[in-house]
């Protein structure tokens, strides 16, 4: 079987999503997740683009170990210097360089002759080489450049010192036959190749890109460009989740595997969703809602006799079971520690101490706990960061003939109390009016999602939101068994990360005390 290299670019290509801004607490967790989940690179953000990317990605080399981390640089000098300091105290730097080689992006973009671009990306992969034996060069827009000159590029910066070269279908342009054609093509005609990775990087405009990513493998390609969930640019990247078990689930036929740790595979997915906002859509193979359920009352006879009827893979595999766990309100804190241990989280006495408050409290209302519960209350508490308001109580009035009322009370890290009290078209917008008016803010609420974590009317609730305010977006979510409370948890974590961005400052019109 020929391995195949899994190069996550989550944290990069896939913050490139609208809407989606995670700093660098949350990259840092998602960082530690991928290498969890032993993805082979992780490419941790674009350093030219911002200070915040750049500290992200400082973060993410200085401490994970295992993967090798990868920043991302345009074919020029500042770029290039910029993503060496970020991922310089890494393991294993990868600086991954780039210019676009199709005559679109040539003429209409860069404004180069094709001898110009050939010139500065042979130019910039010694650059890179000057810093790390790691450089990945990408020929941008290559699905739709001359192939004869995609020899010409490739061949020449293989010569200057990349170790990796990458095919990228940056707009989602190419089927899954001409791709495998293309790297065949490039295979036999590239000087050099035989001691480079090949690696491809799929768009999903066409919703190709995982068909296409596994074609290449077909056609000879030995890395992989992908994203959790398959989030990234416009309609996203070819998803990690679905290669990885495509590859797993018909080895026989690819002949190729992954190095991939499967069980993590859901908690990795559920955390990216999280932290970045973006659902998964329930049909989603693999990690969606629904992949392993049921409908049909055949196939619920199929699947009873013998799973293997209508399943083609093992939930569990996946990490996705839904186990009950044994814990309950009587279980006490070191075998709670145990089970998180077993689940694979490693948590501070901090951390541990407030899980375990929150699992107590959910304990005493609801029966069965899940791991899906766990894990939401969990992740949580360990992706959370410094309260500036945290939640002191909010009581709401509402129902179908009555205003709805919220009154809401803060306590802010300052020591001050703040306290308001709005109404609205129904209790969440009641408490969120009341907090914006409390605070002296106005952002706007992007986007608001709801869903259970486990079926049964005293399941947990997990809110995400995504306000917009001071140019940026912010995404917030919160838990609880009252959607309301779960509701004002993720509408103030959202303006945590605002304020300690902006520095807020609480209008004192709306201070009680
Ligand atoms: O889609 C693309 O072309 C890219 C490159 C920078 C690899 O993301
Ligand atoms: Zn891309």
């Amino acid at each position: 079987m020929k391995k195949i290299l899994v190069f996550d670019t989550t944290l990069r290509d896939g913050e490139q999503s609208p809407g989606v801004a995670l700093n660098v607490h949350e990259k840092l967790e998602i960082a530690r997740q991928l290498a969890r989940l032993n993805v082979d690179i992780i490419e941790a953000g674009f350093p030219i683009a911002s200070p915040g990317d750049a500290e992200a990605v400082k973060a993410v080399a200085r401490e994970i170990k295992g993967p090798a981390i990868c920043a991302l640089a345009r074919a020029k000098e500042k770029d290039i210097e910029v993503a060496w300091e970020s991922i310089r105290y890494a393991e294993t730097p990868i600086i991954h360089t780039f210019i676009a080689t199709s005559d679109i992006h040539l003429k209409h973009k860069l404004r180069l002759s094709r001898e110009q671009a050939l010139e500065q990306a042979v130019w910039a992969v010694k650059k890179a080489k000057s810093f790390t034996p790691y450089v990945e060069f990408s020929a941008e827009d290559a699905t739709r450049s001359s192939w004869e000159y995609l020899v010409q590029v490739y061949s020449a910066v293989i010569e200057a010192g990349a170790t990796t070269i990458n095919i990228p279908d940056t707009v989602g342009y190419i089927t899954p036959l001409e791709m495998k054609e293309l790297i065949e093509y490039l295979l036999k005609n590239v000087k050099g190749v035989e001691k480079v990775t090949i690696s491809v990087h799929c768009h999903n405009d066409l919703g190709l890109a995982v068909a296409n990513s596994l074609l290449a493998i077909q056609g000879g390609a030995t890395q992989v460009e992908c994203t959790i969930n398959g989030i990234g640019e416009r309609a996203g990247n070819a998803a990690l989740e679905e290669i990885v078990m495509a590859l797993h689930v018909r080895g026989e036929f690819f002949q190729a595997q992954t190095d991939i740790n499967y069980q993590e595979i859901y908690r990795t997915s559920r955390l990216v969703s999280q932290l970045t906002g973006m659902l998964v859509q329930p049909n989603k193979a693999v990690v969606g809602d629904n992949a392993f359920a049921h409908e049909s009352g055949i196939h619920q006879d199929g699947v009873l006799k013998e799973r293997l009827t209508y399943e083609i893979m093992d939930a569990r595999l996946i990490g996705r079971q839904e186990k009950v766990l044994v814990l309950g309100k009587h279980s006490g804190r070191h075998a709670f520690a145990k089970k998180l241990e077993e689940l694979g989280y490693h948590l501070s006495e901090e951390e541990l101490n407030k899980a375990f408050a929150r699992f107590k409290q959910l304990a005493d209302q609801k029966k069965h706990i899940t791991e899906a519960d766990l894990e939401t209350i969990v992740s949580e508490e360990i992706t959370k960061q410094e309260e500036i308001y945290q939640l002191d109580f909010v009581h709401v009035c509402s129902g179908n003939n009555i205003l709805p009322t919220a009154t809401v009370r803060l306590k802010a890290a300052d020591g001050q109390t703040l306290e308001g009290v709005a109404t609205g078209v129904g209790p969440v917008d009641a408490a969120y009016k009341a907090i914006s008016k409390m605070l002296g803010i106005s952002p706007d609420l992007v986007n608001f999602t709801l869903q259970s974590i486990s079926g049964g009317t005293e399941a947990l609730g997990e809110v995400l939101v995504r306000i917009f305010g001071d140019e940026k977006v912010y995404v917030g979510r919160g838990s609880s068994q009252d959607v309301v409370v779960a509701s004002v948890m993720a509408y103030l974590s959202a303006i945590n990360k605002m304020a300690q961005e902006k520095k807020l400052n609480p209008q004192k019109d709306y201070q009680e005390s």
